[in-house]
């Protein structure tokens, strides 16, 4: 019998999986401090929760024994209004980390490769590793604005997308839409990532109808609190959407996920009126963070915030927050080794934090 390792892609042989953020069963086993208790700032996630009518029209669903529909009608007239473009223009995705998926299968084989101004979010880099592509990281300057230069210089044949988030994760800041335009006069696609747009206000969704190479990405999981849910979108050319709806998974869109989306968006205004807290909260952990000596928090657009630590101490920081059962995001990349993502949650949350990193920086 072959030893069935064998069998395996080579590519595959020993991949890089991505660090997701664990069980909140998984935070309280290694922190010891039950669930209850736990500070979870580490995901980007909304701490006010969906919609209550999310739940109300989850309960009162009567077709969950029904597949969901491929074509994503209903989803794609629903989510038309949400983004001003026409529904053959939109792909619905389990998450937008699908919609990365798919993107990346449509357009990058075995040997191109993807250019990602770094720092950036880990998805983009998973994806193309499936495929056995190559990753091309281009460092963004001093103050985490892009390298327009760099990024060209960078490119060659076989470049086949460029990954950009804005606003970006983990450093908060969005690309202004001459720099946007400027990628996109290049022969790739331009995929602009509006994870946080809510938080921000600032989007390409108006250059659709200028650049077929532009892919605008949204997600449901961090505005309308359905991380759990599975609710992304992808905006595009709709000869791109025609195809990405035909190499999708028919079903790839669950029907809670349906029903949720649908809910959520009859409830917009309410979902938005929690913006101004976490913008407001935001800028009020900032203020906190600022009167900690040696933290330096960055300026950000969106529900979370990249944190200078003390040189040196990063790491040993993040580990003292977890004992304390305070999580937030630690990267072990070269650059990012001082510094640590907190997502902006509830005021008690905020106080909890600053007060763990007050406690832990003195040490
Ligand atoms: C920039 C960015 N894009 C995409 C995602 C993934 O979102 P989703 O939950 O829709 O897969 C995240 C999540 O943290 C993100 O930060």
């Amino acid at each position: 019998m072959r030893d069935v390792k064998d069998l395996v892609l080579p590519h595959l042989q020993s991949p890089k999986g991505y660090d997701g953020v664990r069980s909140l069963e998984a935070m309280a086993e290694e922190s010891g401090i039950p669930p209850e208790k736990i500070i979870r700032l580490n995901g980007n996630e909304n701490s006010y929760g969906p919609s209550p009518k999310v739940a109300q029209a989850l309960a009162s669903f009567d077709q969950y024994n029904r597949y969901p529909d491929p074509e994503q009608k209903r989803l794609r007239e629903a989510l038309s209004d949400y983004t001003g473009t026409s529904p053959d223009s939109i792909v619905a995705g389990n998450g937008s980390d699908e919609l990365i998926d798919l993107i990346i299968r449509l357009f990058v084989g075995s040997g191109d490769n993807i250019i990602e101004p770094t720092p950036t979010f880990g998805m983009y880099r998973f994806s193309a590793r499936l495929v056995d592509a190559q990753v091309v990281p281009v460092p963004r300057d001093r103050n985490f604005q892009l390298d327009l230069e760099s990024i060209e210089l960078a490119m060659d044949q076989r470049t086949k997308v460029i990954f950009l988030a804005s606003p970006n994760n983990p450093t908060g800041n969005t690309a202004r839409e001459g720099e946007i335009r400027k990628l996109l006069e290049l022969p790739v696609m331009v995929v602009v990532d509006e994870a946080y747009y809510e938080y921000c206000g600032q989007t390409a969704m108006p250059l659709l109808g200028e650049y077929p190479n532009l892919i605008v990405l949204r997600t449901f999981s961090k505005w309308a609190g359905l991380a759990g849910l599975r609710v992304g979108l992808g905006v595009m050319d709709p000869h791109v959407a025609s195809l990405m709806m035909t190499i999708k998974p028919p079903y790839n869109m669950n029907r809670a996920a349906e029903v949720a989306l649908v809910a959520s968006l009859r409830d917009r205004d309410l979902l938005m009126s929690r913006i101004k807290p976490v913008v407001e909260e935001r800028e009020r952990m900032f203020s906190l963070l600022e009167s900690i000596p040696k933290v330096t928090p960055i300026p950000s657009q969106a529900n979370f915030m990249m944190v200078r630590l003390p040189e040196g101490r990063g790491e040993e920081i993040f580990h003292s927050l977890a004992k304390r059962g305070v999580f937030v995001r630690y990267y072990t990349d070269e650059e990012m080794k001082d510094c640590l993502r907190v997502s902006v949650g509830l005021p008690s949350e905020t106080d909890g934090f600053v007060e763990a990193l007050r406690e832990v920086v003195k040490e």
